[in-house]
């Protein structure tokens, strides 16, 4: 196990009822940017809840921060938070409206003059970010309890990450009952990037990580049996309140101390819904299968681990336990809602080109063994579904 520190200072809110609370873990005296996303909010009451929790504070609302959220909507709230004089930030919604909040906060306070991209584009320190908290209402990136953002840019066909301790939030808030009006779609989504979350900082290499492996475990387990109670029983709190918990634990940093981290799989992903607006986690289930086909010699120990110690495969020949393990995988994430397919999100062979050519010109390397780069990308996505 390596050296590492750890520390994540999320305050998680978590229950029925709990957006009333923002009254009391709000600043009484910030001047709130209130973020949100397409309109969900409006429609399931989230909206006149979170107005009432903030009582008479005064605060200035921006939407229409879209799924996979842009640079330039992003930008534009920047502009008015500055003009606003706006000192904390509130997003509510998914994943995309955080991130992309997550983005804002740190580009208000970037220095003038410079340009913000830089973060995403070229890693440039976060210095400083104006606060934020979140009521996140689709349980899937973990985003509520993680440093991390995703930003696009689609007249560059950019979709990057940033990792900032100063984007953490100080609270989120996690009620359960906000994802009754989510459509299946995103749950089926959810729950692949979820298990992928999860997989990816498991099926790397062996590093002595006993805890961390059995945790992650825990969790693939966990996820397969609430998938099912929630097909079972849609309306059950319960299997809500598992999955929510699920998504912020698979990705909170706590699972990868001291270990290695792959990520191959997100980072193809993030390329490909760059340049088709393939959602986030389709993309994932349509990588999956054909980058650990070409991984299985790099990540033989962990995949045999997976498949004997997740779907109880074992056996003597090494190549057949893990195909099965990774049609299991299949068949879980078909039975969670995505049978995925490369013809159908327009991946076309000028995609895959575009995507082996922008990752070698970036002079990125791909995965825990950092082995991943254009020709490997152009085999993988070769191999994937049809
Ligand atoms: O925009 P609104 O109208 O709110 O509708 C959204 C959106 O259309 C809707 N929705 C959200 N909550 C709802 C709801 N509809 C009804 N009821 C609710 N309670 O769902 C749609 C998708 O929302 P989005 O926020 O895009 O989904 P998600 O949370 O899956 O976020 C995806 C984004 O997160 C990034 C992805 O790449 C993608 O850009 N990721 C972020 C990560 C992180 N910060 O750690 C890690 C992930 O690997 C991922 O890359
Ligand atoms: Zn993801």
């Amino acid at each position: 196990m390596d050296n590492f520190q750890y520390r994540n200072p999320v305050q998680i809110v978590f229950g029925n009822g709990q957006i009333a609370k923002l009254g009391e873990l709000l600043p009484a005296d910030a001047k709130i940017l209130l973020t949100y996303g397409g309109g969900s909010i409006f429609k399931n009451g989230v909206y006149d809840q979170v107005k009432k929790a903030l009582g008479g504070r005064q605060v200035v609302e921006f939407g229409g921060i879209e799924p996979n959220p842009e640079y330039a909507t992003c930008m534009k709230a920047v502009e008015l938070a500055k003009k606003e004089k706006i000192d904390f930030i509130l997003s509510v919604g998914g994943g995309s409206t955080l991130d992309g909040s997550k983005f804002i906060a740190a580009a208000i306070k970037y220095p003038e003059g410079e340009d913000p991209w830089d973060i995403l584009e070229k890693g440039a320190p976060i210095k400083e970010a104006v606060p934020i908290a979140s009521v996140i209402t689709l349980p899937a990136t973990g985003s509520e309890m993680n440093a991390y953002a995703v930003v696009s840019r689609r007249e560059k066909d950019q979709k990057l990450c940033l990792w900032s301790e100063k984007v953490f939030c100080r609270f989120s808030i996690i009620d359960p009952t906000t994802t009754f009006s989510l459509p299946p779609r995103q749950i089926s989504n959810g729950i692949v990037d979820i298990f992928v979350h999860i997989i990816e900082q498991y099926a790397t290499h062996p590093m002595g990580a006993v805890a961390q492996d059995r945790q992650a475990e825990a969790l693939m387990l966990a996820l397969i049996e609430t998938a099912h109670w929630i097909k079972k029983d849609p309306q059950s709190y319960d299997a809500r309140a598992n999955l929510c918990w699920l998504a912020t634990l698979a990705e909170n940093g706590w699972i990868n101390v001291g270990t290695a981290q792959c990520w191959m799989i997100h980072m193809i992903g993030h390329e490909l819904t760059a340049r088709t607006n393939t959602d986030h986690a389709k993309t994932l289930a349509l990588v999956l299968p054909a980058a650990y086909r070409h991984q299985r010699r790099q990540k033989e120990e962990k995949l045999l681990q997976y498949a004997e110690r997740v779907w109880g495969i074992t056996g003597t020949d090494k190549d057949k336990v893990i195909d099965e393990a990774i049609q299991k995988t299949v068949d879980f994430f078909a039975e969670a809602g995505i049978t995925p397919s490369r013809k159908e999100y327009g991946i076309t062979d000028e995609v895959i080109k575009s995507v082996a050519a922008a990752v070698d010109a970036r002079g990125e390397k791909f995965g825990d063994r950092a082995n991943i780069g254009g020709k490997e990308i152009i085999e993988i996505l070769n191999d994937t579904a049809e």
